[in-house]
């Protein structure tokens, strides 16, 4: 289920999706044997933009070959537009809209509402050339995160035009004096609208407008929002979309387009190249930047309806933009925690690094009736492949609340007997008791301490 934008037309539906078996992979292009070692070293990157760009075999075979379940709606639905050339979405116009930041100054406008006006001087996203150094890329990522729109998002005139409905909701501006993730553009009818871009949810605004890029929006409540608007404007809102927009709380989103509900937690972006699978049921198998391209590529057209993709360019851009984010450094420990972490890592090792065994800690996809956490993610009809992947660690102490969904409140708990009986109550989602995962909570209570501070140094 898509809530967001609200603006899902009934022939927008998921269309009856063929029998994935049914459609002709493209065989395998020769251009494989080009493909460097080492695919996620900054020369093999630059070396495959080339490959994603310019062979439609490539990309049609790299499609294919990622998708881990093949039957799910998100597979299909890709399987059945994407790489194909004559039809699909390869069909589409190339969109290269003219996009600039919300600031305080467009929120008074809209509260004079005045109608917002972009001039045709307004910058496009791209300048039409491809970059060749690998900061050129980046850079170019960086301007498709803040600034490329995911879609129309009417709400959003509501967060900007009531500062208090909007620091309520997590959409706040930044030191610079700009919204991050809210941007003016001209949709694709030519009319100026705001948007939300990839910032709304995977950059934090703090205390001070202190920005943390790739750091999950953990205050924004989309739910909230729309719910906020339908009690201050007095338009009817149908009683069980307004039940679903509560229950959704701060943090969480549900990004599919089927009529599932699945809300998950919004993941940090740290260490994805480390990562063989992609999103946290492992929807993805992640084995080279061409695939997470494709990942942005899909969703930026996805999101705009399918009537405009991207420039390539702009997708290639945005994966190796992700690839570069990195966290801060933890918070500094206490002294008695500090003490407490060689323990901890030797716990660690004995464990968790089983699964939690790449550099970033995370590791591949695992069996969900293994780990036992909530099943509706890897079961699910839009994302599902019957598994769950192991997050990443690093910087593990400021992703509360933990698990995909979002349930446990500390890493305390995580690690807590007392979470996986039925008395446990510690927030909305934290009522009952949150099943799964329950390696570590055999453990006395000191080892579970010292875990604990290992995961805290991360
Ligand atoms: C409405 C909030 C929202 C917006 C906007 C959004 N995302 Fe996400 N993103 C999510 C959620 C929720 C997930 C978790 C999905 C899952 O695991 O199934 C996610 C997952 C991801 C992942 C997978 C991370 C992993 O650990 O494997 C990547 C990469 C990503 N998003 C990048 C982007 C980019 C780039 C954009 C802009 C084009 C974007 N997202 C826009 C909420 C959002
Ligand atoms: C059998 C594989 C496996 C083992 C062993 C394992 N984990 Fe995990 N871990 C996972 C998976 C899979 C998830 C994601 C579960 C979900 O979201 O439903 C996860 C999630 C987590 C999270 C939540 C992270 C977040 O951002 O939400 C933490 C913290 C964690 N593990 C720590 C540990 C520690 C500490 C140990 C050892 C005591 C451990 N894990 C052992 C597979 C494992």
């Amino acid at each position: 289920m898509l809530v967001l934008g609200g603006c899902r037309r009934a022939n927008e539906s998921t269309p009856a999706p063929p029998d994935a078996s049914t459609v002709a992979p493209a065989p395998h292009a020769a251009a494989h044997a080009e493909l460097p070692a080492d695919r996620f070293s900054e020369q093999g990157m630059l070396a495959e933009a080339a490959l994603y760009l310019d062979d439609p075999e490539f990309r049609r075979t790299a499609l294919v070959d990622s998708l881990a379940n093949p039957r799910n709606t998100y597979s299909r639905q890709r399987l059945d537009a994407y790489g194909l050339r004559t039809q699909g979405w390869d069909l589409l116009p190339v969109w290269n809209p003219q996009s600039i930041p919300a600031t305080p100054a467009i929120a008074a406008e809209l509260r004079a509402h005045r109608p917002l006006v972009l001039d045709d001087k307004a910058p496009r996203i791209w300048n039409g050339k491809r970059p060749t150094t690998m900061a050129a890329w980046v850079a170019l990522g960086r301007e498709v995160f803040f600034g490329y729109p995911l879609r129309v998002e009417v709400f959003m005139n509501w967060a900007l035009e009531h500062p208090d409905v909007g620091e309520r909701v997590g959409v706040r501006a930044a030191e610079d004096g700009t919204y991050p993730g809210v941007r003016v553009f001209t949709d694709i009818q030519g009319r100026t609208s705001l948007g939300i871009t990839c910032a709304i949810c995977h950059t934090s605004v703090g205390e001070r407008g202190r920005v943390i890029v790739g750091d999950a929006r953990r205050a924004f409540d989309y739910g909230a929002l729309r719910l906020a608007y339908h009690q201050d404007t007095g338009i009817p809102v149908d009683p069980d979309l307004a039940r679903r927009m509560k229950s959704w709380g701060p943090g969480r989103a549900d990004v599919t387009e089927d009529d599932d509900e699945d809300p998950v937690a919004i993941p940090d972006l740290w260490g994805l190249r480390h990562q063989t699978a992609l999103t946290q049921a492992g929807t993805i198998k992640h084995t080279g930047p061409t695939v997470l391209a494709i990942r942005q590529e899909t969703q930026l057209l996805h999101s705009n309806h399918q009537k405009v993709r991207p420039p390539r360019e702009l997708a290639y851009a945005l994966a190796l933009f992700l690839y570069s984010l990195e966290p801060e450094p933890s918070a500094p420990l206490s002294s008695s925690d500090a003490k407490l972490v060689p323990h901890g890592r030797e716990l660690f090792a004995e464990s968790c690094k089983g699964c939690h065994s790449n550099a970033a800690f995370g590791g591949p996809p695992m069996p969900a009736e293994k780990i036992g956490t909530d099943r509706a993610l890897a079961f699910g009809g839009a994302r599902g492949t019957g598994k769950y992947r192991p997050p990443a660690l690093v910087r593990v102490s400021a992703a509360a609340p933990y698990f995909h969904q979002g349930a446990v409140p500390t890493l305390e708990d995580v690690l807590s007997p007392a979470r996986l009986a039925s008395s446990y109550a510690k927030s909305p989602l934290a009522r009952g008791a949150v099943s799964g995962h329950t390696y570590g909570t055999d453990l006395p209570a000191a080892d579970r301490a010292a875990l604990v501070a290992y995961l805290r140094s991360l």
